[in-house]
């Protein structure tokens, strides 16, 4: 093996139309393994397999028209985390991109992964000439920690914003980071 292939385990990709079509059972898995494991990402726990697989139509649509760019992360089992840079396409916006559904599945996590994901997002809306990102993330996951080591600014918390899976109230804590 040699030094790279040892340090670096997963890679990142960005997923353009067909490869995100192709994509579509393995990031229905990801999403379906994060509700299951408690993660308030939209979706509740009686949410069924066909229920993610269209989430993810719905973004390679957005792919497709160039509003979402869609990253993937690939290990030896295939797709294990993905996130979006969401493209605002306001006229009085041209600078702004929203970051979304950052996930990672639970048999690939605390291995990078989820950082490598933000920062190719990050780096790829710099790319685009998105210098002003937001995101929002439940208030009691993983991933406000790993928002904060990255250098985003926390804004706060809005209480019973949205739900847990199994119907608890959820918050939601709102960041921004301007890459300027
Ligand atoms: C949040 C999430 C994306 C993080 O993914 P991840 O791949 O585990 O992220 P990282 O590996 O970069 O960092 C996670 C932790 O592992 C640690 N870590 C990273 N590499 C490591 C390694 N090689 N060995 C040990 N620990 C490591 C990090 O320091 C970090 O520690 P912390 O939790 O104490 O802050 C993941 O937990 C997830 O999918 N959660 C559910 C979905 C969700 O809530 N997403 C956010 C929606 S906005």
């Amino acid at each position: 093996m040699n030094a790279s292939a040892m340090t670096e385990a997963f890679a990142i990709e960005i997923l353009h139309a067909a490869a995100t079509e192709a994509a579509i059972p393995a990031l229905a898995e990801i999403l379906r393994d994060c509700v299951a494991n408690g993660a308030s990402v939209g979706f509740m726990d009686w949410n069924t397999a066909a229920d993610y697989e269209r989430f993810w139509r719905d973004i390679a649509a957005g792919v497709t028209s160039g509003q979402i760019i869609l990253f993937a992360a690939r290990n030896a089992d295939g797709v294990v985390g993905t996130a979006q840079l969401h493209l605002i396409g306001k006229p009085n916006q041209p600078h702004r991109a929203e970051i979304a559904k950052v996930l990672v599945h639970s048999s690939a996590r605390r291995q990078g992964i989820g950082e490598a994901l933000m920062r190719r997002a990050e780096a790829t809306a710099r790319e685009k000439g998105r210098d002003l990102l937001v995101l929002d993330t439940d208030e009691h996951g993983a991933a406000r920690r790993l928002y904060h080591r990255l250098g985003w600014t926390e804004l706060g918390t809005i209480p019973r914003f949205a739900l847990m899976p199994d119907g608890a109230d959820c918050g939601s804590t709102f960041f921004y980071k301007s890459l300027r």
